[in-house]
């Protein structure tokens, strides 16, 4: 019986850690990123974790991301360019997955 309540109890915590990753994955899908990125395999644009680690330990980085989701632009991974996301994605969404971005 101990053991059941362990694996449910444990079961349990790893829905709620998983909560906050799932709301922001499905923002991104909301507002379209998905359209041309994913997580871990590269679409039309590089995958989130391939940004993630590019950028690794640069402290400027998320100010410069923010800038370029919002504005667009090409040539840090490829000619392929990324078009503007603003203002059809607002600021504050723009800045919530710039940071879950850079977090992975
Ligand atoms: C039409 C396709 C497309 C859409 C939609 C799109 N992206 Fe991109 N994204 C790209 C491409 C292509 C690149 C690579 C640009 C380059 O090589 O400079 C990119 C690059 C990026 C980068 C790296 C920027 C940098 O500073 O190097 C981030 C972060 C990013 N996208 C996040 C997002 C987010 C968040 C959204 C949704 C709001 C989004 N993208 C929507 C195609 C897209």
């Amino acid at each position: 019986m101990k053991t059941i309540n362990r694996l449910f109890s444990t079961a349990f915590i790893g829905a709620i850690a998983a909560l906050p990753v799932q709301a922001n994955e499905k923002l991104a899908t909301d507002n379209r990123c998905m359209n041309c990125h994913k997580i871990d395999t590269k679409v039309v644009g590089p995958s989130f974790k391939e940004i993630a680690a590019k950028y690794k330990g640069d402290a400027g980085a998320e100010a410069a991301m923010i800038d370029k989701v919002k504005k667009g632009g090409s040539g840090t991974f490829g000619a392929v360019p990324m078009p503007p996301n603003s203002p059809r994605v607002s600021d504050a969404d723009i800045e919530t997955l710039v940071k879950w971005i850079l977090a992975m």
